[in-house]
């Protein structure tokens, strides 16, 4: 615990708001969370000066200012899931980038429902859904369409409803990441579209109904070798070229029930998808060097962008693709 800093018990911080008539009392899960920063990382705050009969009596106020500023201090993250319902696809593993914003957005107080592809990788996503108390880990081959329903459907039953939905789901055979995208084969030029753009529909459509009662958001992954040529990445930027077309397209449909939707372009990320990409290692090389803040990302740095674009704070935000990225894609050497 930093010095000087006092874990302040929820009853003590809740009664003390409630007595304060400038106040309104914070919902459940703020004061939580609040008790969860502030024994970890809560900057210091000066509780340390000498207790007198008077300032006994201003105890209560104490409370209330010391939580408010604790809070303003934390700025707008504070809580900002409280409440809100999710379903993330795409965790294999705890590097995965759905992993990161799951995480994230529990951490921000969200509850999330998982869903995972094959039984190879079951119990390490029933593991990682665990850590933050999902209620629901449902498997979902985003090429079936029963699946894609059933997932979305057994989530708003688990979940009660349904407010987001993180589409980070992609894939194409590890021979057609590498040589002349020109040999791409016809099936697997279509399993790659199929995987990694049409489930962004079939995954939308599914979610529409229970999303507009919420004002929902949804948010996919794509990558900059969507809009321009990456060596290796080939068939994988023709899907991330369909995927970011079909977010824009749905944003359209969409945006009548008040729901948006976004894509996060990010930079090269370490995870099992990224190691089946020929020539990941220089993709990262050259964005450390050439990209305006010559530094890698990571995970955390999608999930942060994610979060934001799931959030209220992006509430007229719909239809883009935000680049997380080093600002690499504004090079144009
Ligand atoms: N890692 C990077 O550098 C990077 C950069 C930009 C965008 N992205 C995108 O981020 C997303 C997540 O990838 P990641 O890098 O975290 O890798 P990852 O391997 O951890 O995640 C990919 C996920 O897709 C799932 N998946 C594959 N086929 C599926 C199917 N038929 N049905 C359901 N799920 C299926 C896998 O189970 C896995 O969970 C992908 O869309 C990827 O293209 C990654």
């Amino acid at each position: 615990m930093p010095r000087g800093v006092r874990p302040l018990a929820a009853d003590s911080i809740r009664g003390a708001l409630l007595s304060s008539p400038a106040t309104k009392p914070p919902a459940r899960g703020v004061v939580r969370n609040y008790r969860r920063r502030a024994t970890k990382n809560a900057p210091d705050c000066d509780d340390s000066e000498p207790k007198s009969r008077h300032a006994t009596d201003r105890e209560p106020l104490r409370i209330v200012t010391r939580l408010k500023n604790h809070l303003a201090r934390l700025g707008p993250m504070a809580g900002r899931f409280e409440g809100k319902r999710g379903l993330v696809l795409g965790v294999a593993n705890k590097r995965s980038i759905a992993w990161a914003i799951a995480k994230r957005l529990a951490d921000e107080g969200a509850r999330v429902a998982f869903t995972f592809q094959g039984e190879r990788i079951e119990s390490t996503v029933r593991e990682l859904a665990a850590s933050v108390s999902s209620p629901l880990i449902t498997s979902c081959d985003v090429r079936e369409e029963a699946d894609c329903t059933r997932a979305v459907a057994e989530a708003v039953a688990a979940l009660g409803g349904l407010d987001f939905v993180v589409h980070s789901v992609a894939f194409a055979a590890a021979e057609d990441l590498e040589g002349r995208f020109t040999d791409t084969p016809r099936e697997r030029f279509w399993l790659a579209l199929d995987i990694s753009a049409y489930s962004l529909v079939a995954i939308a459509r599914a979610a529409e109904p229970h999303l507009a009662e919420t004002n929902g958001s949804i948010v996919t992954m794509t990558y900059l070798g969507g809009k321009r040529v990456v060596p290796h990445y080939n068939v994988m930027g023709v899907a991330k070229a369909t995927l970011e077309a079909s977010m824009r397209y749905l944003a359209w449909d969409l945006g009548t029930s008040g729901i948006r939707i976004n894509a996060v372009s990010a930079g090269p990320v370490r995870t099992l998808a990224a190691r089946s990409i020929a020539g990941f290692p220089t993709m990262e090389a050259i964005v450390n060097e050439r990209a305006p803040l010559r530094r890698p990302i990571d995970a955390g740095d999608v999930a942060a962008a994610s979060a934001y674009l799931l959030s209220d704070d992006a509430r007229n935000i719909t239809g883009t693709t935000l680049y997380v990225d080093s600002g690499y894609h504004a090079m144009g050497m």
